[in-house]
């Protein structure tokens, strides 16, 4: 079993909060798990469980971001919200193709999901990680 899809790398991905960071973890587990079934030929199977793991996990965290970006008042915060709306409403997609018995969506799914999180890590969520640190709030 491997876990490399997306590899966790603090320099490219961390944003300066061990809650934020183990919670960006648990996303590219779950992400990864999908990867690491597709590879033993059961992605088919475990579709379904990542789609509500993705989508219970998602509504958590994006609520810790979003409760910071309130309490210190965040400039970009509307932007960033809605880019978590946008994950959310893909997410209701994929599993509508799910629930409508589309086949072999897991290829698809998990390009989706790979690029999704890396960039949204690497620009919206880096961007309030460069932003606190500019302004001294500690996270
Ligand atoms: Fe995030
Ligand atoms: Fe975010």
């Amino acid at each position: 079993m491997n876990d490399d899809f997306i590899k966790w790398n603090d320099n490219i991905y961390s944003v300066g909060s061990d809650v934020i960071d183990n919670e960006h973890k648990e996303l590219i587990h779950i992400i990864n798990k999908l990867f690491n079934a597709f590879s033993e030929g059961k992605a088919e199977d475990i579709v379904p469980v990542i789609i509500k793991e993705l989508s219970t996990y998602t509504q958590k965290h994006f609520k810790t971001e979003e409760n910071l970006f309130e309490t210190h008042n965040y400039p970009d915060k509307e932007n960033h919200i809605a880019k978590h709306q946008d994950f959310i409403n893909q997410i209701e997609i994929w599993k509508n193709k799910m629930n409508q018995g589309e086949k072999n969506i897991h290829y698809e799914l998990m390009d989706f999901l790979k690029t999704w999180i890396t960039e949204h890590l690497q620009k919206e969520d880096k961007s309030y990680d460069t932003y606190f640190k500019e302004k001294n709030i500690q996270i």
